[in-house]
């Protein structure tokens, strides 16, 4: 086979194979605790799984339209309405199998070559690949640990000129958890007004959030026009296998997103999509009971990881993954990550899956039991030690 050249710009996510790794481990027999993967260890609430089983009783195993079944589009209008104080209608909305879809399918419409495109490293990987497969140049701006996990705002306004076509934000952040305050979403306001640039603001993560209220751009007066929000029900709802996402976006760019998900899923599954009509009109307490618990865990892990020799953690303020600085153990952070995982039998992700300048920090996403988080600190702390003496 001759494989086309575009493949050689498509970049992965890391975490995937620190998974496959992880089983392979598992079947010689190993222990692993697994804080690889950004998925929550809680089961979907029940109440969506019924509404699932109910639509697949009812029949609703056929094709469905491209951009998502009107029930669920009219829900997510008036969630993000609720929940971003703007008005949205159903017809900005597009369901995809997942929200990253609506990542792909946002760059590939709206990026040509030679466009810029600004993104935060460390930063989830797909941006970047992204980008690339879609021939754009990728301009990394820096979240450091000194600036908790924030932009500088004179460095990023810097980046920013006449070629820059796109903006990604990604609020509450993969991996560090920081969150951008309201005066760094006022500065991206700016340069996307100056340069006429469309802003893509990743909130996956937004309900996510420990304290303080959620800031998204969408709440700054004419960012909703220059805007395209992508959200789901992966985090929120603990539904990473039913695939299930959306993209809310200003309605010319709707035509475009949609024919890339003609192209290419046709479309979202009917009964999971009434899943989500569930997930998003019915009882919210299951969300408020997640997200406590990952508030302990987190005050749990990373207390743990300061305790760590070498270890120094900021306590981020969403998300659901601890990013420790390990400089002071004296290695780099890949073979930190296998050491940890082929000694400590604890599989998290090295910071150099991230971009640039992570060669320092280790992700560990503490969507896992309390029990199997202090069992993973124990080990690796034990571990560690062991490299020390
Ligand atoms: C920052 C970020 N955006 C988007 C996604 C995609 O989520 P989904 O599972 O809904 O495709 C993820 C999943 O890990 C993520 O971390």
């Amino acid at each position: 086979m001759r494989i086309a050249q575009r493949m050689n710009r498509l970049g992965t996510e890391t975490a995937f194979e620190v998974l496959v790794k992880a089983r392979a481990l598992e079947a010689q027999g190993k222990a692993i605790v697994h804080l690889e993967v950004g998925e929550p260890d809680f089961p979907t609430p029940q109440n969506i799984v019924e509404a699932g089983i109910r639509a697949l009783r009812d029949g609703k195993t056929k094709y469905t339209p491209s951009q998502g079944i009107p029930e669920l589009r009219q829900a997510i209008a008036e969630h993000t309405s609720a929940t971003r104080g703007i008005a949205v209608s159903p017809d900005q909305v597009v369901v995809t199998p997942g929200a990253k879809p609506i990542m792909f399918f946002s760059l590939l419409a709206l990026v040509e070559p030679g466009d810029e495109v600004l993104y935060p490293v460390p930063g989830f990987p797909i941006y970047e690949s992204m980008i690339k497969y879609s021939n754009g140049i990728p301009v990394p701006y820096h979240l450091r640990e000194e600036n908790n996990f924030r932009f500088d705002p004179d460095e990023f306004r810097a980046k920013a000129n006449s070629k820059t076509k796109m903006i990604i934000l990604n609020t509450p952040h993969n991996p560090t958890g920081g969150v951008f305050e309201k005066s760094d979403l006022q500065v991206v306001a700016e340069v996307a007004n100056k340069y006429d640039i469309t802003v893509f603001t990743d909130e996956i993560y937004w309900r996510v959030l420990y304290d303080g209220a959620f800031d998204s751009l969408l709440q700054i007066p004419g960012m909703a026009e220059r805007a395209i929000l992508l959200d789901g029900f992966s985090k929120t709802y603990a539904m990473t296998g039913w695939r299930l996402g959306w993209g809310v976006m200003p309605k010319e760019i709707v035509p475009h997103i949609t024919r890339l998900q003609t192209n290419s899923n046709s479309c979202v599954a009917g009964f999971t999509q009434y899943a989500g009509v569930e997930a998003l009109t019915g009882p919210q307490d299951a969300v408020g009971t997640m997200v406590a618990a990952f508030k302990q865990r987190r005050d749990v892990i990373v207390d743990g990881l300061n305790a760590i020799p070498g270890f120094k953690c900021l306590k981020a303020r969403g998300a659901f993954y601890a990013y420790p600085n390990t400089r002071g153990t004296g290695w780099g952070s890949r073979k930190l990550a296998d050491y940890i995982l082929n000694e400590a039998g604890v599989a998290c992700v090295s910071g150099t899956a991230f971009g640039d300048q992570s060669e320092d920090y280790v992700r560990f996403s503490y969507a896992n039991s309390l029990e199997n988080i202090q069992k993973a600190l124990t080990r690796i702390r034990a571990a560690i030690e062991k490299i020390q003496d």
